[in-house]
């Protein structure tokens, strides 16, 4: 279904990042050749090496390697993709996009990308109801990005509500169905 298709997924720092782990690796599966950047933060909730291990990647990060210098290049990566995906998307990461804001890796690639982009929102009920949170990301429906609709369900805050990210079988399927639209509009 995504055979060929060049997929950049960008990870912040939700709990929902474990799922990005079996998402990255459908989207392989699939026939995608995949990138994966990570926040910082996201690092406290999935580990790169799982994530360059089932992207057959190397995980970017950092802007530059701090051993010997080498830059990561964030227009070059951002003109690879045919589409980026940013999946979880925290509260604090689309407030970053919303608001052209860029000091990691991932938010400067975003800022450079011109593919389409695809972003998840995930957080606790209460924080995706606040105004902030919902005027960050009808700005960013406005610029252009595809927003997956989080759902309703069990949240790892222990609460019932909605923010879940979308389970990654239902993004691949999204994915997949933009491609196939763009084939055949
Ligand atoms: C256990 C734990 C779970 C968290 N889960 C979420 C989450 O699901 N969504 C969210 O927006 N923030 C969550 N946060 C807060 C973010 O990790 C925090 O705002 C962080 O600065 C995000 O950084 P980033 O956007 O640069 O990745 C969580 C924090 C902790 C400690």
């Amino acid at each position: 279904m995504l055979k060929g298709k060049k997929i950049l997924v960008g990870v912040t720092g939700g709990i929902a990042a474990y799922k990005t782990a079996s998402l990255v690796r459908l989207l392989v599966k699939e026939g995608a050749e995949v990138k994966v950047i990570m926040t910082p933060r996201a690092k406290d909730f999935i580990t790169p090496l799982t994530m360059s291990t089932l992207s057959n990647n190397p995980v970017l990060t950092l802007f530059y390697n701090t051993e010997n210098g080498d830059w990561n290049n964030h227009i070059e990566l951002s003109l690879w993709a045919d589409v980026f995906l940013i999946s979880p998307a925290s509260a604090n990461s689309l407030g970053k996009m919303a608001n052209g804001i860029a000091d990691n890796f991932l938010l400067t690639t975003y800022l450079a990308a011109r593919c389409p982009v695809f972003v998840a929102p995930s957080m606790d009920e209460n924080m995706l109801k606040h105004p902030a949170v919902i005027v960050n990301i009808e700005t960013l429906r406005a610029y252009g990005n595809i927003i997956l609709e989080p759902e309703s369900g069990e949240l790892a805050s222990g609460l019932t509500g909605k923010g879940r990210m979308p389970e990654p079988e239902d993004i691949v399927k999204e994915i997949g169905d933009f491609f196939k639209k763009k084939k055949h509009p």
